[in-house]
């Protein structure tokens, strides 16, 4: 029998104390212990990417991290973006941009858009296309994924210019 470990972690700005099987994936913790199924999983192999969370600042593939790696970090998903009530200023551009149709490959987009908007905030189109590329989906096209995350991108762009000028 394989041996349990206790890890602390900080999940959406929440402290969490947890016995986990060393073979136990972050996916899995997240979604069977916590509840988040906001996080979605399909190839378990790193591929499709609807599993991505962000760990301590990086954009990651839950379904590839072990929970115990998780240990003494902090982890945001998709449920700390907004609410249905409340959507983030990115998942309202995805609304508007019509990036989604069934909806699956969205949380894991979310995730990747939010860290790539904070670490690249000046990223020209072609990175932008780039790093979406990293996630699949198989309903849209991207054309709406990539529009949304660009009017995000542009959209705090012309708000920091703004601020520029009138300071
Ligand atoms: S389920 Fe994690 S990359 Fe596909
Ligand atoms: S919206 Fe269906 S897989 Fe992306």
């Amino acid at each position: 029998m394989s041996e349990e470990h206790l890890i602390r972690t900080t999940v959406n700005g929440e402290e969490r104390e947890l016995l986990v099987s060393p073979r136990e994936t972050l996916a899995e913790v997240l979604r069977e212990r916590l509840r988040l199924t906001g996080t979605h999983v399909s190839c378990q192999s790193g591929i499709c990417g609807v599993c991505t969370v962000v760990v301590d600042g990086d954009a990651v593939r839950a379904c590839l991290t072990l929970a115990v790696q998780a240990d003494g970090c902090e982890v945001r998903t998709v449920e700390s973006l907004g609410s249905v009530d409340e959507p983030s200023e990115l998942q309202r551009a995805f609304i508007e941009e019509r990036a989604l149709q069934c909806g699956f490959c969205t949380p894991g987009f979310l995730m990747l858009a939010s860290w790539f908007l904070r670490v690249r905030p000046r990223a020209t189109d072609e990175e932008l296309l780039e790093a979406m590329s990293s996630n699949l989906c198989r309903c849209t096209g991207y054309r709406g994924i990539v529009n949304a995350v660009r009017k995000v991108r542009d959209t705090a762009a012309a708000r920091a210019q703004t601020q520029e000028e009138s300071s």
